[in-house]
């Protein structure tokens, strides 16, 4: 049976992340929701959630890590995370308040990325920003390699 995906984001700054999770989406098949959008999406649909969105202030946004907190899933649902960051090396560390979200909720997680976003935050505003027109074609095709693994049922454990 064919595996149903959704990938859940949000995306403040310069709509990087909306850009990988349309990529991922595209290429694994996934419905795509932007958090915020309409009423709060129902998961209990879905074999396999994708989560993600810009990191602000060393963490995905707070509102999706509450709404990971409280949501419903599947019984046997999975979970990827993704995002986009200024530095995306510091993975581990931005991704931690999601992880742990997740697993309060004991959702396996098969696979977390964190692709370079365009970021003119703060004082990289004043130096022209950073990552300058990424995420680009490279990142995009990793954001949806990474996506047809997971929907294979293949994990992707790669942060960054
Ligand atoms: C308010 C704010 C705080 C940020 N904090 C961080 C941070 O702590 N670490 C980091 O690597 N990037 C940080 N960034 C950069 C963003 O994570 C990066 O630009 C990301 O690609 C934005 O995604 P978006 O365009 O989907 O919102 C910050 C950006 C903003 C606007």
């Amino acid at each position: 049976m064919r595996m149903r995906a959704v990938i859940v984001y949000k995306s403040l700054h310069h709509g990087n992340t909306k850009r990988v999770a349309g990529a991922m989406a595209d290429a694994c098949g996934a419905d795509l929701v932007r958090l915020g959008e309409r009423k709060t999406p129902d998961l209990r649909a879905y074999d396999l959630v994708g989560l993600g969105s810009g990191i602000y202030h060393s963490r995905h946004h707070p509102d999706l890590v509450a709404f990971t907190a409280k949501a419903r899933f599947a019984d046997d649902a999975r979970a990827f995370l993704f995002s986009t960051a200024g530095v995306p090396s510091l993975a581990g560390l931005w991704h931690r308040p999601l992880r742990a979200a997740l697993e309060g909720r004991r959702i396996p997680i098969t696979g977390e990325l964190c692709l370079p976003g365009y970021d003119t935050y703060a004082i990289f505003g004043l130096i022209g920003g950073i990552n300058r027109g990424r995420p680009g074609d490279r990142e995009l095709e990793r954001a949806r390699e990474f996506a047809r693994s997971l929907v294979q049922g293949q994990g992707a454990g790669a942060l960054s």
